[in-house]
């Protein structure tokens, strides 16, 4: 009996706190503004969710692309100062910040060239692939962003079929970061999803972890992603550095 069991990846009874992280960097919680929440008693309900994990700061990133979401800095503002005042009024001490997940398009790239980014901290751009068309002119995209003083992120490294880890390896070298959604780590969006996202912790190449939280399915998916083995291994490591956003 204890053989069966032992062989068993063991989960823990005890959630994982995300404390020692402190501040979750990918998050859709602004009201109305993309596919995340949409009114103001969702964003409630999701930050509520990321309070309860031990998470003391979020800063949500909307998403920016040309074809659907054309957030600019206005919007977003607009957005947050809507938010914060409704926190204010409701006595939810939590402390928020905006940005943007910029996705990779032709859009994208005018910003870049412009160098009107939409910054955390103003120092790290936020950025998203296609999940099903490998795109171009990657290396160059960086180079320019890293030459202009910006620390590229890209967003949920695990979740393009078509990224190899070497490829992976080869993007960190030229200075662009790794954020891994907490939640691919639980199977949420799909087992291929979650094997990349281990074998990405396992080679070390994970510097920051968020939730990516749209709605209450992601919220739900946290919880579980919290008991998973995995991420207790990741944070152990110390190779996250969400705390130095604090
Ligand atoms: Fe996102």
């Amino acid at each position: 009996m204890f053989g069966l069991f032992s062989k068993r990846k063991r989960h823990s009874e005890q959630p994982i706190s995300l404390a020692s992280i402190a501040v979750d960097l990918h998050s859709h919680v602004l009201p109305g503004i993309d596919d995340g929440a949409q009114t103001l008693d969702e964003s409630v309900q999701l930050i509520q969710a990321l309070m309860q994990t031990g998470i003391q700061k979020i800063i949500a990133t909307p998403h920016i692309m040309a074809d659907y979401y054309k957030n600019t800095p206005a919007t977003i503002h607009a957005a947050l100062d809507k938010l914060q005042q409704h926190l204010a009024s409701i006595n939810l001490p939590i402390e928020i910040e905006a940005a943007a997940e910029h996705y990779y398009d032709e859009y994208f790239l005018e910003l870049v060239k412009k160098e009107r980014l939409i910054l955390i901290q103003n120092k790290y751009a936020l950025f998203e692939f296609s999940f099903a068309n490998k795109p171009l002119n990657v290396i160059n995209t960086i180079w320019q962003m890293v030459s202009n003083g910006i620390t590229p992120v890209l967003a949920h490294p695990e979740r393009y079929g078509y990224l190899t880890l070497p490829e992976v390896a080869d993007l960190k070298e030229r200075g662009c970061l790794m954020q891994l959604n907490t939640i691919s780590l639980t199977g949420y969006y799909g087992k291929g999803v979650k094997d990349s996202a281990e074998k990405l912790v396992a080679a070390g190449v994970i510097d920051f972890i968020s939730s990516d939280m749209h709605h209450t399915r992601h919220a739900e998916a946290l919880q579980k992603a919290l008991t998973e083995p995995v991420l207790k291994q990741l944070l152990d490591s110390n190779k996250l550095i969400n705390a130095s956003l604090l």
